[in-house]
């Protein structure tokens, strides 16, 4: 059993290992080289009381994490977010990445957010077809904007507009 909550500055570490292995190993993340605990400690500060971070726990373990980050500093795109999801290696497939993008669609809701972007590498299915499961469309393609593995990648946008 996991439970999904608020994150506090003491899942920062656990958030970080996650965040890591998937730099390392996957294209889910444009990121190449491992953060250190200082790069993620001003990314966690980044996320006032309108931008949520939630954790899921199993016994005392962070097996998941999701944020809705700020889309830009500039004032007028203030109620737009970018959503990050990310579920341990071994937790993966098993239905948290549904559940946690769940609790986290709907803290962005109850905190006034009025849309939420994904920017997903063409070849995260899983990801792409999860987002399409929850209510985003699909709204444009950027073409090999992306080279990682020794690969060019695409990026798809897509976007969830509350109440529409
Ligand atoms: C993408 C990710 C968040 C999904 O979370 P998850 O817990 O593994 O996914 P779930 O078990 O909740 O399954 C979600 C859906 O994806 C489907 N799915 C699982 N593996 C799949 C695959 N290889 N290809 C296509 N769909 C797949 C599941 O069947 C499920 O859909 P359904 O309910 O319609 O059957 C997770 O795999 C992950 O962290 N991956 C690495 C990081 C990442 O890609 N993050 C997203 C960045 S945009």
């Amino acid at each position: 059993m996991f439970k999904i909550r608020k994150a506090t500055f003491e899942d920062l570490g656990g958030i970080t290992e996650i965040y890591n292995d998937a730099i390392l190993k996957t294209t889910a993340t444009f990121d190449t080289e491992p953060k250190t605990l200082e790069e993620q400690t001003i990314w966690f500060a980044d996320h006032d009381s309108k931008h949520p971070i939630l954790v899921a726990e199993q016994d005392g373990v962070i097996i998941g994490w999701a944020s809705l980050s700020k889309w830009s500093d500039r004032c007028a795109y203030s109620d737009t977010s970018e959503i990050s999801l990310y579920i341990r290696e071994e937790n993966r497939g098993k239905g948290l990445g549904r559940e946690l993008i769940r609790a986290i669609l709907q803290e962005g809701d109850s905190r006034g957010l009025h849309t939420v972007i994904a920017r997903i590498a063409d070849d995260n299915e899983t990801s792409i077809h999860l987002h399409k499961s929850v209510g985003f469309t699909h709204i444009g393609v950027m073409k090999e904007v992306g080279r990682k593995f020794g690969r060019l990648l695409d990026v798809h946008l897509m976007q969830l507009i509350y109440n529409s």
